[in-house]
């Protein structure tokens, strides 16, 4: 969680590193701030809320800028907390991402510098000033504190005495942009996407200092390092709203397209992975939020598809399984952003016991992507909101085809994701989002609702209930469709929501009987089904897709929670307390 952005070039870096910071918000948004160095001077404004709330930066012109959006670990929501942090003398600013995990300890070595925070970052700063008080330079001081640093972080430090601009990467991730003569570094491209696509990664154990060129070093050893430049593809265009009022409702809507980009594999490298699977001793699916009900979705499509026991697990427990991973044993880790650190760690997990580790992932260059042994795009393009919708059905549809390759019937299994592809382009048209939004209308009051599913829509309950959960802010809960006799049907009272996902597939007539079971107990059912039912109060139509029904079923709930926020005069992009991609544990 957490955004840097720092530039240093020829334009006025408070204004690159505030628009960047804008384009950062996903990664946290409770308060954010900026350092420029002007006249051998560091000069820093911080504010509480949303920097897309607020006006003009009102900073000096200058060359050399650090900025950080921020989302609280230690220490409350205040200006104080925000970053950047300066160390005694206001000569050093340092923005940081991630946790020290051993802050205190280092903390109790810095008797004498005075604090104003109460975060691990403000360490960092005086711990550098400590060094160069000791007459070290600013470069070797900041490349000796990075090496005391326990857990995943990221830091940029600029000195009111140097030129330099100095970033760290230790586990989470740090992106060199390079433009012409004017360079950028950020924890995601998206930040300096409009001024260069031209892009240096950073490796865990880094440090780069950008001077008039970027040079890189390891921080244990002090060697330099060579780094290729490499050219990305991501338009600025596709991370732009585009019209459209809400990144969310942009790319609930692109899923007519991005379906598309994710049935379009390379089918070798595909069978490939269908190999693995099947010469797999134990594979197991793991992922975080929205990507581990994918996960969920892939066990029971590899059980119904492939007839294959494949195992899924949230990533954040996974490494309490891993005493039984072997070198034969196979970890799939899905996840959009590519920088969950719950799933890092899952994946370091299994890299000790020597299994193999092969990615689903949405960004490319991401840390997981250069930690596993082989990735996979899910070509989604850049996706905004902190609620995941085209990332989420991406990774579905390329589950599901994983599941035919792994029986030898991958055009199969593409035929039937073409077949959805143009399903949705048809289902996302103006009278299906009224009829959606007119349910909005009706349950906008509501704080409570259930989702219940079964087989392949167990998981899609699940993820329904996050959907409702982080845009419209019901306690909404998913459900197997057979689990709610054995306790929350206690709850359904006259009225009580209850969205049921229902396929045309050999759970369906269990399905409408326990919908009967919370009618018969005054509950409103909502049927989300290809057939209307005389149980459903309320009936949205979704296409008879077979094994992916879960992609079309999950897309009229995302519409449904936008539109319930829009009309609770919520933020549907930026849900409270929420981060898009959270690096920290
Ligand atoms: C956050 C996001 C979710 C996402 C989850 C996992 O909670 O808000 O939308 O599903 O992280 O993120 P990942 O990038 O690993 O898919």
């Amino acid at each position: 969680m957490c955004g840097i952005i720092a530039y240093k070039g020829k334009k006025d870096a408070s204004t690159v590193v505030f628009e960047g910071l804008k384009d950062l918000e996903y990664r946290g948004y409770d308060s954010w701030g900026i350092a420029t160095v002007a006249d051998s001077e560091v000069r820093v404004i911080k504010k509480v809320g949303k920097i897309s709330d607020s006006g003009n930066v009102g900073l000096v012109r200058s060359n050399l800028a650090i900025a950080h959006t921020r989302w609280a670990t230690h220490g409350g929501v205040t200006e104080g907390n925000a970053h950047p942090h300066l160390d005694c003398s206001g000569k050093t600013a340092v923005v940081h991402n991630g946790i020290i995990e051993n802050y205190q300890e280092l903390k109790r070595q810095l008797s004498g510098h005075k604090f104003s925070s109460e975060t691990d970052t403000e360490i960092i700063p005086h711990l550098i000033e400590e060094r160069m008080k000791g007459g070290i330079s600013f470069e070797v001081a900041v490349k000796e504190v990075a090496n005391l640093l326990r857990g995943r972080s990221a830091f940029v430090a600029i000195s009111a005495d140097s030129k330099k601009l100095l970033a760290v990467r230790k586990g989470t991730p740090l992106i060199v942009g390079v433009g012409n003569n004017e360079f950028f570094i950020a924890s995601d491209i998206t930040a300096f996407l409009k001024h260069t696509r031209r892009v240096q990664y950073l490796d865990d154990g880094e440090l780069a200092v950008i001077d008039s060129a970027t040079t890189f070093f390891n921080i244990g050893s002090g060697e330099k390092i060579d780094k290729r430049i490499i050219e990305i593809d991501w338009q600025q265009e596709t991370a732009e709203k585009q019209g459209y009022e809400h990144y969310l409702i942009k790319e609930i809507m692109e899923q007519k397209e991005t379906l598309w980009g994710a049935i379009n594999q390379d089918e070798a490298k595909m069978l490939a992975f269908a190999n693995d699977i099947n010469n797999a001793y134990g594979t197991f699916l793991i992922g975080c939020g929205s990507a581990g009900k994918v996960c969920m979705t892939g066990e029971y499509l590899f059980s119904k598809v492939a007839k294959k026991h494949v195992n899924s697990y949230v990533a954040s427990e996974f490494p309490n399984y891993s005493h039984y991973l072997t070198p034969k044993s196979l970890v799939i880790a899905v996840s959009q952003s590519g920088e969950t650190a719950d799933v890092l760690d899952a994946i370091d997990a299994a890299k000790k016991k020597g299994s193999r580790v092969i990615s689903l992932l949405n960004v490319f260059g991401s840390t997981m992507m250069r930690s596993s042994d082989e990735y996979f795009m899910v070509n989604a393009g850049v996706e905004r909101s902190v609620v995941s919708t085209k990332a989420t059905t991406a990774q579905l549809a390329v589950t599901t085809l994983l599941a035919y390759a792994s029986i030898g019937k991958l055009q199969e299994g593409k035929f039937l994701l073409m077949d959805v592809a143009e399903a949705v382009n048809d289902m996302l048209n103006p009278r299906y989002e009224e009829r959606i939004r007119k349910l909005a209308q009706m349950l906008k009051g509501r704080n409570d609702a259930y989702i219940i599913g079964r087989s392949l829509n167990y998981p899609m309950a699940l993820e329904a209930a996050i959907k409702l959960q982080e845009t419209a802010y019901i306690r909404a809960q998913g459900f197997a469709g057979g689990e709610l006799k054995h306790g929350p049907l206690a709850l359904i009272e006259n009225g009580t929501p209850c969205i049921a996902l229902v396929a045309n597939d050999e759970v369906r007539d269990e399905m409408i009987s326990n919908a009967s079971e919370i009618k018969a107990r005054g509950g409103f059912i909502i049927g989300i089904a290809p057939e209307n039912n005389e149980v459903f109060d309320y009936w949205i139509k979704v296409p008879d897709v077979g094994n992916a029904s879960p992609i079309v079923n999950i897309i009229p709930v995302q519409i449904l929670a936008y539109h319930i926020a829009l009309l609770k005069g919520l933020n549907p992009d930026y849900p409270r307390n929420l981060a898009k991609s959270v690096t920290v544990k």
